[in-house]
């Protein structure tokens, strides 16, 4: 039987502590994977040598994960194409500001039977349509991909302290080596309901026939299922919840970056934790209305309330994520959050921000910005129109209204 190849598309604090995790397990689980684990690094000069040879030879991510030792078993690739070519699982994980450049370089270079993991943390928003990373990922590259969300700050895993995730997968039904309940339709998965779909085809995050045709996985391959997943990310640290529910899981991790800049701009006007615990709990609210607003088909609730990618996000993120405490030190500073981001992050990303302006954009060109007043507050003091000082008034409006 062949191993599946892994490939983690990104090497940046969360990227290169997800290679971790996943080089331990091809490690552990040689039945089933390669135990050598491709990592793409968007190449830069570090000190005066160039990162790849920094981690090749010294195992360890000087600028985006110091301090960490990664496995042997990694090896930085700077080349897009090498590092995808002949992987049968491609775990995307950088920040979503780069994604679209990066798939428009791996199209037409990867395995047409590739399944992909989306630990991006962001919605693409285009065209006046809002859609997954996973799914336009899928749409992009021919391929299904899942999701990786939940309550992760990085540093934290990567120091091997216990914490939880939600993986969303939705196999696709020619991945099924198990006899089929209905001539063409899936085998039933955990929260997701049963629909035909043509052959070759599979559902899209809304439920909906995707347009994309897949290539099964072959039989010669262990199957990419629940099971083989699980394995691949499931640590004794790092505890791993498989659910179907793609759509809410990825806008679990976009959303909450909004609600942690809202977080973090209370705290840094020193109003404590009672002002906090209300940015949170309006900011889940306005989560769950805009899942089931645009993904209504296919959302759960309880992805929001009840998995690792809703609340346990939400809250790990507005205690101590990076856009909460960027944002919190732009309110002491009075500074942007922009202006903390480049002097503080030494290379990181925030997602919130641009998260911020592409969801206000979506809501204002269907004219429901007023519906969201939190999302709508969070755009407006970054862009400078409002202050911190009135998000309490806003939101009440929304609140008797
Ligand atoms: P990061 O914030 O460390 O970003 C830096 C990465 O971006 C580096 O790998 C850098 O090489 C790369 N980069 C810079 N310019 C680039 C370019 N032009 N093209 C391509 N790559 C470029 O990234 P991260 O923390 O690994 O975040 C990746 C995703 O994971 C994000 O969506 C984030 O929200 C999510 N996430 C992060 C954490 C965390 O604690 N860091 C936890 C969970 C999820
Ligand atoms: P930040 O990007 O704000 O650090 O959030 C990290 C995260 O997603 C924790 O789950």
């Amino acid at each position: 039987e062949k191993k599946h190849k892994v490939t983690i598309v990104g090497s940046g604090n969360w990227g290169s502590t997800i290679a971790k995790i996943v080089a331990e397990n091809t490690r552990q689980h040689k039945n089933l994977f390669e135990e050598q684990v491709q990592m793409w690094v968007y190449e830069e000069q570090v000190q005066p040598q160039k990162l790849t040879s920094i981690i090749n030879n010294h195992h360890e991510n000087v600028k985006y994960l110091p301090g960490i030792t990664l496995p042997s078993n990694i090896v930085a690739n700077p080349s897009l194409v090498d590092a995808v070519r002949d992987s049968t699982i491609l775990i995307f994980n950088l920040p979503h500001q780069f994604i679209g450049n990066v798939c428009s370089q791996i199209h037409g270079h990867i395995l047409p039977y590739a399944r992909g993991i989306s630990c991006i943390k962001g919605v693409n928003v285009s065209d006046d349509a809002v859609s997954l990373f996973s799914e336009w990922i899928g749409d992009g590259l021919n391929i299904y991909v899942g999701a990786l969300s939940g309550a992760n700050i990085a540093s934290e895993i990567a120091a091997e302290k216990w914490s939880e995730t939600t993986v969303a997968y939705d196999p696709p039904p020619m991945d099924s080596r198990a006899p089929t309940p209905r001539s063409g339709s899936p085998l039933p998965s955990p929260g997701f309901t049963v629909t035909e779909v043509p052959d070759g085809h599979h559902r899209d995050a809304r439920g909906r026939t995707s347009k994309v045709r897949l290539t099964g996985v072959p039989s010669t391959y262990p199957p990419l299922d629940h099971e083989c997943f699980r394995m691949l990310f499931h640590r004794p640290y790092f505890h791993v919840q498989m659910v179907s529910d793609v759509a809410g899981v990825s806008l679990g991790g976009a959303l909450k970056n909004i609600v942690a800049l809202a977080a973090g701009f209370v705290d840094g006007r020193g109003w404590g934790d009672n002002a906090k615990a209300a940015i949170m709990r309006i900011g889940l609210m306005e989560m769950v209305k805009f899942g089931k607003e645009f993904f209504g088909e296919t959302v759960q609730s309880a992805t929001f309330t009840e998995s690792s990618a809703g609340v346990a996000d939400l809250i790990t993120s507005c205690s101590g994520g990076r856009n909460f405490r960027c944002a919190r030190k732009a309110v002491e500073k009075g500074i942007t959050v922009d202006e903390v981001e480049s002097q503080d992050l030494n290379g990181q990303k925030l997602q919130g921000t641009t998260t911020a302006y592409e969801v206000n954009s979506f809501l204002k060109a269907r004219g429901l910005d007023k519906d969201y007043p939190l999302f709508t507050a969070v755009n407006d003091i970054l862009r400078g129109t409002k202050q911190v000082d009135d998000i309490p008034q806003l939101v009440a409006a929304a609140d008797d209204g």
